[in-house]
């Protein structure tokens, strides 16, 4: 989708669609343009329908004179009491929802806030990140139409005073960026597993362009580099895993990130063979790979002044007569050995690998983003990625930006004691806890063992990265979270 920022002396778009946000029980919408009697009529018309103002709730109606426009779109906001910047997203993204059902190619949106900078410009970016992901479809390997109308190609952004168009146009830009980073992510995870094994991965990963170089490891080489868990896990499939070694340097960087993504193309659970409907989806499991190579193109698109390093092992986890099995010994590239006991718990191998060779280059923050276990769907469904961590400023940090990107986190404590579990009698690990207790944190507790001393943050994103529901900015599938999140994380890190 195409947005733009327009100013309203330069509109001369009445006979377009306007879509104005309006707070519940609000006399009038924000920032109204049109006349006092069109703005009585408009009023009366959306009460009959029943339009309060409630957030993603919306309203066509066509004015009479066709003040200010031939389309009034109204979007609704929540009560104006605690209104951030997440009402606007949806109310963007359900919007252009609805003008989309109504056969509309394009939008004009007028800008609701005015005054404090920093408002306007989150505004912005909301509001252009809401019209982006509300107007997302997975239809590449449709080739019949179910009928119902395509997204919306084009918004405008229109904003009333000229002294907010710096910040709006600051805004935007980087809601434009972070949109289509997720969007990114959502392609990747929504392409079906056959069509994106760990060596199509590499070739996505290399083509990132811009300031992104990537660098991909065959197995060969990957096991000389000591990553036995990515070479073990992939051994059951016939095709092989990769490393991919993706870097990212703006120019003077003050700060040094590291990003290890999970990268398991398909997880069959190996022979720990998962039931048939947990493996449905489960072409989602590399959705934190898919996370690295959106945050480092739009790092790249926004000129960050940071260095990022992106770590992502890719590996398919099947089943076969080479497949690793239950009880084999792995060695990490920590120099640990682990004693497999569940072929399922793959991932924890391969990022341990990776890991261990991104606290080597001694950066300033390791954050890794998985989709580990299915016990973060448990305890904190779709709507809220698990965190752990070793430095509770880098935890805080993320959560923060999580909460300014409408992508809660919730931290899960590293339970020291816990640490016992994972002794395994054979090796100086188990993949797998003795008991079926606390998953999520013992997935973090295996990883927290590969990163020594590092300022190390764990995403466990096995809840939060797909959906089988519509969301207002979301569809079922992938949902591009937490791509914005860690975005808006190293937009603050770069100052
Ligand atoms: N990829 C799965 C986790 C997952 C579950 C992701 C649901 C997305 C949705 C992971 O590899 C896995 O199978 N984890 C096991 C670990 C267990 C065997 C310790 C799990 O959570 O069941
Ligand atoms: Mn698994
Ligand atoms: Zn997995």
């Amino acid at each position: 989708m195409q947005v733009k920022v327009l100013g309203l002396s330069r509109w001369k778009g009445s006979e377009q669609t306007l879509v104005v946000f309006m707070a519940e029980g609000a006399p009038a919408p924000m920032g109204w343009k049109g006349g006092e009697a069109s703005l009585k009529r408009l009023m009366v018309a959306v009460r009959h329908e029943g339009f309060t103002g409630k957030v993603a709730q919306v309203a066509l109606v066509h004015p009479e004179d066709e003040d200010p426009a031939r389309r009034v779109l109204l979007a609704g906001v929540g009560p104006l009491q605690g209104l951030g910047d997440e009402a606007y997203r949806r109310g963007a993204a359900v919007a252009c929802k609805a003008a989309a059902a109504a056969h509309l190619k394009g939008v004009t949106i007028l800008f609701p806030e005015k005054g404090d900078a920093g408002k306007v410009r989150r505004c912005a970016q909301a509001i252009v990140e809401g019209a982006i992901l509300g107007s997302y479809r997975f239809t590449a390997h449709k080739t019949t139409s179910d009928g119902t109308p395509g997204p919306l190609e084009h918004a405008v952004l229109l904003h009333p005073e000229d002294a907010g168009a710096k910040e709006i146009n600051a805004g935007a830009a980087l809601g434009e960026a972070a949109a289509n980073a997720a969007v990114l992510a959502r392609d990747l995870v929504n392409e079906p597993p056959s069509h994106l094994t760990p060596q199509k991965l590499a070739e996505r990963a290399s083509k990132l362009g811009g300031r992104v170089r990537a660098k991909v490891f065959d197995l060969k080489t990957l096991e000389r580099m000591g990553m036995g868990g990515v070479a073990g896990v992939g051994r059951g499939s016939v095709n092989p895993p990769v490393f991919i070694y993706l870097k990212y340097q703006g120019s003077k960087p003050k700060t040094r990130i590291a990003l290890v993504g999970k990268g398991v193309t398909f997880d069959s659970g190996g022979l720990s063979l998962k039931p048939a409907e947990s493996m449905e989806t489960m072409k989602c499991d590399m959705a934190g790979a898919a996370t690295v190579m959106a945050v480092m193109k739009a790092a790249d698109a926004l000129k960050l002044p940071i260095q990022i390093d992106g770590y992502i092992p890719a590996v398919e986890n099947m089943p076969s007569g080479s497949a690793i099995k239950p009880g084999d010994v792995l060695k990490l590239a920590s120099g640990k050995t682990v004693e497999v006991l569940n072929t399922d718990a793959e991932g924890r191998l391969i990022i341990a690998d990776a890991l261990a060779h991104a606290v080597k280059e001694k950066p300033d923050h390791v954050i890794d983003i998985a989709t580990l276990t299915g016990g973060a769907v448990t305890a904190l469904g779709t709507g809220v990625t698990a965190i752990m961590g070793t430095d509770q400023a880098l935890v805080t940090a993320l959560i923060a930006a999580g909460e300014a990107a409408g992508e809660p986190m919730w931290q899960l404590p590293l339970v020291k004691d816990y640490e016992e579990m994972l002794k395994s009698r054979v090796a100086d690990l188990r993949n797998t806890a003795t008991r079926k207790e606390a998953s999520t944190i013992m997935g973090g507790l295996f990883l927290k063992d590969a990163v020594g001393g590092a300022s190390w943050a764990h995403l466990d994103i096995a809840g939060t990265a797909w959906s089988d529901r519509e969301g207002a900015y979301t569809q079922a599938g992938a949902t591009g979270c937490p791509v914005r999140a860690l975005l808006g994380y190293l937009v603050k890190v770069a100052g």
